[in-house]
């Protein structure tokens, strides 16, 4: 499985459909950075934004939760239509919100930053419907990609499929044409692009280009 996720983040927020419109015809997964000025520091959108997506377009809303405290807004994600929901390993309760995620019939997906250490948090892997490498601190697009978390990513990868796992590994930050090969490389299989995709003249094109990039490493 390869497919790119486009990062809203770097589209513009006053054209943001015809934004998502533009790449529906490469990819299915639009990716949602959803910031709270705590977990990061810095503010995006919430739900109320996934939910005025949802009327505009089909594609499978992937929402990246770096907020401190996504328990509380669950429910809300669900309601406006999210598919899942990522949360991150650094805020807790892991488990508890991969249930509630999926009582709401969402997917459940896990963030590790790129100072997580991966003896820690493979425990979780086998509960998760994604496991998200973040090549970056996240707070911001645009940023240089942090080649120390192939490794991880690698031993996650090796995990997964010596124990059957459905778990699908999604890597995220300063992902470009350059970096995407190593990242397949490594093992994942979902891969998050914003500034390589909406900071791009055509940005369909972009997405076809970094999926071929990506695919030109199979069997590697
Ligand atoms: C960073 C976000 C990313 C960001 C990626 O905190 O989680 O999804 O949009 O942007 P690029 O691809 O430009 O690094
Ligand atoms: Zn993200």
């Amino acid at each position: 499985m390869i497919e790119i996720a486009p990062s809203i983040l770097s589209a513009d927020f006053a054209y943001l459909g015809d934004a998502i419109s533009h790449v529906e015809s490469e990819t299915s997964w639009m990716h949602v950075d959803v910031m709270d000025g705590h977990f990061v520091p810095n503010l995006t959108i919430g739900a109320p934004v996934v939910a005025s997506l949802r009327k505009h377009t089909s594609s499978y809303l992937d929402c990246h939760l770096m907020i401190t405290d996504p328990w509380d807004y669950l429910k809300d994600f669900a309601k406006a239509g999210a598919d899942s929901v990522t949360f991150h390993y650094e805020v807790g309760r892991t488990l508890e919100l991969v249930e509630m995620a999926h009582q709401l019939r969402m997917k459940a997906g896990m963030a590790v930053n790129p100072d997580a250490e991966y003896d820690r948090y493979c425990e979780f892997i086998p509960h998760l419907d994604l496991l998200l490498i973040m090549s970056v601190f996240p707070g911001f697009g645009g940023q240089s990609f942090i080649a120390d978390v192939l490794g991880p990513l690698a031993k996650a990868r090796k995990f997964i499929d010596q124990n059957n796992l459905k778990t699908v590994i999604q890597i995220d930050g300063g992902i470009s044409l350059s970096t995407i090969k190593d990242a397949r490389r490594a093992g994942a299989e979902v891969f998050v692009a914003g500034s390589a995709v909406f900071g791009q003249e055509n940005p369909a094109e972009a997405v076809k280009a970094l999926r071929e990039a990506a695919k030109s490493c199979e069997g590697v």
